[in-house]
């Protein structure tokens, strides 16, 4: 049971500025951030439109946390609450991501919610994934658009983002094939811990990890061996 009702309870307490999510998507953050609650971070959000996430991301970390928030519409600048920064730019532009990554990256918490087109969600994913934290969370919303041909997706179109974070899965789990050349060890598998995938949302969990090992543990004894890989011939990580 998540500790607080933070984010389910934000939208009473909202002000002038309209907030525009999903509702099932702030229990699922009341659950999904539990532990996040009142730290320092880094944050980055993509898409403003009218800036009414800002207050509800900014009372939700410390004070101190250093929050950034981009957009590509010019209007958005004047929506910067102090303790925030706004960067105008297309989350589709890898230069400009850059940009926004040596200002104000690393870090710990990223969410797209800016265009929700297939070629924004990957590019912003594949430039920024490597700006995330150790242990930090890849926060995707309204991956339904990935069904929508208006944004360029459509049911296992393989270019939607859907698709590419199902590949994801694979990649993880690129350890455990039998098959060195025809599936071989993507750098996904030191990188992502774990792939959560709602309603809408998907959330790719940072955790930098060599080759997983397997325990035993008789009497307090406990021994380690990656012994279940080798035998599968996945030679190529070793
Ligand atoms: C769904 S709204 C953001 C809502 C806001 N995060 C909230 O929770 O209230 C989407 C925003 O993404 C912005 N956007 C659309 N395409 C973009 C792009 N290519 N790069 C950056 N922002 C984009 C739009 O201008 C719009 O303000």
């Amino acid at each position: 049971m998540p500790k607080t009702r933070y984010f389910r309870d934000h939208p009473a307490r909202s002000g002038d500025r309209m907030l525009f999510k999903m509702e099932h998507y702030l229990e699922l953050y009341d659950q999904l951030l539990d532990d996040w609650q009142g730290r320092s971070v880094d944050f980055l959000e993509i898409g403003i439109y009218k800036g009414g996430s800002m207050p509800m991301w900014q009372g939700f970390f410390a004070p101190d946390s250093r929050l950034t928030f981009l957009d590509i519409d010019p209007a958005c600048r004047a929506l910067a609450l102090p303790g925030t920064s706004v960067e105008i730019g297309d989350q589709a532009d890898p230069d400009f991501l850059q940009t926004v990554a040596a200002t104000h990256g690393p870090f710990d918490l990223i969410v797209d919610d800016g265009g929700h087109k297939m070629h924004q969600q990957i590019t912003s994913f594949r430039h920024l994934w490597p700006q995330l934290r150790d242990r930090g969370l890849y926060i995707v919303e309204d991956t339904h658009t990935s069904y929508w041909p208006g944004f360029g997706g459509g049911h296992r179109a393989p270019q939607s983002f859907i698709e590419f974070a199902k590949d994801l899965i694979d990649q993880m789990h690129s350890w455990y094939t039998e098959d060195d050349a025809g599936f071989p060890l993507s750098p996904v598998a030191r990188e992502v811990g774990g792939i959560r995938f709602y309603d809408s949302l998907v959330i790719i969990e940072k955790r930098l990890k060599d080759a997983p090992v397997a325990i035993t543990a008789t009497n307090g004894q406990v021994t380690r061996s990656r012994r279940m890989l080798e035998v599968r011939g996945r030679r190529s990580i070793f």
